[in-house]
């Protein structure tokens, strides 16, 4: 049975809009986890545009899930993963002007140095995820650098603007679900995600986790933290 994680990042980015304490992601990574969601993602990018240090050492004493952190392959983001200990790190592609993660990582690109990455978190008891684009290439990449887990990108699915573009797009989708299955990598699947995209899914039973935060935050605002999550593990849980 699939579980839900929630990405609590634009809990903060609204926080972060007064510069002030309120509202707090540590606060509705708790709620979410009463919901039901069996994980809590945050990504701690380098910019720290809405999460901050602060953010990712609360979650780490609070959060009784399973801890998440999202980001790039970078010293610095090594040195933090490893002195505050998340369980799992997913990799992801940074650029500076983007207004959120717009391509998965292309691990093609450096073998060497994803894998070295990969091997200094787990050396730190890590389970590392990479966050690629639904490519069989790339996701053959990421066992041969010892990722545990790919996470592939549902964005361009997600952003289908026809029922033709959508159905060609999750056909990628799935085929880069079962490619990552049969290398013996656990699957995960996120961004973009919504109460409806994420529908098309219950087609594929291979996808363990589901990482989704701007829909569930968005209905947050306008039906509570509590009611936002409890409706998409329904939908999660019924894969
Ligand atoms: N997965 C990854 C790797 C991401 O970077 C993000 C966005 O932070 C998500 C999932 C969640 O995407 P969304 O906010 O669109 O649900």
């Amino acid at each position: 049975m699939a579980r839900l994680a929630v990405n609590v990042d634009h809990v903060a980015t609204v926080r972060q809009a007064r510069g002030i304490e309120e509202p707090d992601p540590v606060l509705a990574a708790g709620l979410a986890e009463l919901a039901g969601a069996e994980g809590i993602i945050c990504h701690l990018r380098e910019d720290r545009r809405h999460i901050q240090d602060r953010d990712l050492r609360l979650l780490r004493e609070t959060v009784k899930t399973r801890l998440n952190l999202e980001m790039a392959a970078v010293d610095e983001m090594v040195r933090i993963a490893l002195e505050t200990g998340p369980d799992m790190v997913t990799l992801v592609p940074e650029k500076r002007l983007e207004l959120t993660t717009e391509g998965g990582l292309d691990v093609r690109s450096d073998p060497q140095r994803y894998a070295q990455v990969a091997q200094r978190l787990k050396a730190g008891g890590i389970l590392v995820s990479f966050f690629v684009d639904p490519d069989p290439a790339q996701i053959e990449e990421v066992s041969t650098c010892g990722g545990d887990i790919v996470e592939i990108h549902t964005g361009h699915y997600a952003e289908a603007k026809t029922e033709a573009e959508a159905v060609k797009r999750f056909q990628a989708v799935k085929e880069a679900a079962a490619a990552a299955h049969d290398l013996g990598l656990l699957v995960s699947a996120g961004h973009g995600l919504n109460y409806l995209n994420i529908k098309r899914f219950k087609e594929l039973p291979v996808v363990d986790e589901y990482s989704i935060g701007h829909s569930i935050v968005a209905r947050a605002v306008l039906v509570g933290m509590e009611r936002a999550v409890r409706e998409m593990v329904a939908l999660v849980k019924d894969f």
